[in-house]
């Protein structure tokens, strides 16, 4: 008797190479699961006109748990175009299956914990006045809010009469009165005080649990006074509870420079979807990129765990493949943490923290090689080589 049923989604592209390989390790470890495979991405859009497809949703209605590997997004007029024939012109539009299933599970929660390995290459390190160079430890856990603001798509182009006469009851709306209303692109950010309220809450819950010093608010409420301005305040009041966790209000684009000069300075960050969206890939840079990016979308009642990077479709067919697994290894390790089955989550951080120490086997990413056939005989290990490594650990 198995304990937990996963719905996996390989989806588009490298996600179906390295989904595969976290399951490896995931058995190796010693995690009793059943997988049952999920349809999602590109393929589902163009010949059924729905890259989520319902039979998907009910699996996850009924495991509440995933694991999901990349999909291809195009934008609308591409999107349309590669739609099967028999079905264009009858309405389908494109809509991100990620974004939508957070929406669709209340997966609020979007964590991204971005922490260096020892040993590996792409670390940040900065440079001392006296020439020497060092290589600070970076440990940032960021809350995004994953449902609501500018990726709610509540958004037009030639937006509809009825919407632009709201619009027009702002006084900030007078300088685009005189622009026709075909030429007008409207995309909104609303955030709410709840959703706000939960996941500024569950930043400090986490930077309690987990011994972290502070908890640093990602906005821009000296512009965005009414969204930012309400995460600010709803900030302010939460800290109240956690006297022994710093505050730290930063705007966002302060710190995408502080990020290159201190990112240890810095431990759990909370802000909105799309800025969190910026601020985690900006850490993954500092850690090792998109190849050690990992991420949970969290709810009440589902989670869905993913690697950052997307499908990388010009690495899709290179056999053997050469894309970095460890992404979607940290992101079912995420996983076992979310269920509880911390030892086995302990397990494979460490395997992939010493593979990363020891430093023989490493993908073409981690040896700063051009990606392509060619990196294999410039001596970067295959992706399943490199899983092989953690196994091996494991
Ligand atoms: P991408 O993340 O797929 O790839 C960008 C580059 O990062 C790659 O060319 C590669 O050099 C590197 N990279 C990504 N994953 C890697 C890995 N595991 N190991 C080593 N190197 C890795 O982003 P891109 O090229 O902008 O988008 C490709 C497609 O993926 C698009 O259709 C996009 O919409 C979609 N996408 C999907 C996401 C998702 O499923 N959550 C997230 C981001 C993009
Ligand atoms: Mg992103």
């Amino acid at each position: 008797m198995k304990n937990y049923t996963i719905v996996t989604m390989p989806g588009d592209g490298i996600g179906k190479i390295v989904l595969k390989e976290a399951v490896r390790v995931l058995e190796k470890a010693g995690l009793k699961a059943d997988f049952v495979y999920g349809d999602i991405g590109w393929e589902f859009w163009c010949k059924e006109g729905n890259p989520l497809p319902e039979r998907t949703i009910k699996l996850i209605e009924k495991y509440k748990l995933g694991l999901f590997g990349a999909i291809t997004s195009k934008p609308k007029k591409a999107a349309e175009e590669e739609l099967d024939p028999q079905l264009k012109g009858k309405g389908y539009v494109y809509f991100s299956p990620i974004v939508s299933m957070r929406q669709m599970f209340e997966l609020d929660l979007c964590v991204r914990p971005s922490r260096s390995f020892e040993g590996n290459p792409l670390n940040f390190v900065k440079r001392n006045p006296d020439g020497t160079v060092i290589e600070p430890s970076i440990d940032a856990v960021i809350f995004r809010q994953g449902t609501e603001g500018s990726y709610a798509g509540v958004e037009w182009t030639n937006p509809p009469d009825e919407v632009i006469n709201v619009f027009k009851t702002h006084k900030k709306f007078k300088s685009f009165e005189k622009v026709k209303k075909e030429d007008i692109a409207i995309s909104t950010r609303i955030v709410t005080r709840e959703a706000t309220r939960r996941v500024i809450k569950e930043a400090f819950e986490y930077a309690k649990k987990f011994g972290y010093k502070s908890v640093t608010v990602a906005e821009k409420p000296n512009v965005l006074r009414e969204t930012s301005g309400m995460f600010e305040e709803e900030a302010k009041n939460i800290s109240k509870d956690y006297r022994e966790i710093a505050l730290w209000s930063v705007n966002i684009d302060a710190i995408m420079m502080w990020l290159t000069k201190n990112p240890e300075d810095y431990g759990v960050f909370v802000c909105e979807n799309l800025f969190g969206d910026i601020l985690s890939d900006g850490f993954a840079g500092l850690v090792g990129g998109l190849g050690f990016a990992c991420s949970g979308n969290i709810g009440k009642e589902y989670a869905v765990f993913e690697p950052t990077h997307g499908s990388a479709p010009k690495y899709e067919k290179l056999n053997p493949s050469i894309v970095n697994p460890i992404a979607m290894i940290l992101s079912s390790a995420m996983l076992c943490d979310h269920i509880g089955e911390i030892e086995i989550a302990n397990k494979i951080k460490n395997a992939i923290k010493e593979v990363v120490k020891e430093g023989k086997v490493r993908t073409y990413d981690m040896l700063r090689l051009p990606g392509g056939p060619n990196a294999i005989e410039q001596g970067a290990a295959s992706t399943q080589e490199m899983t092989d490594a953690i196994l091996e650990k494991l």
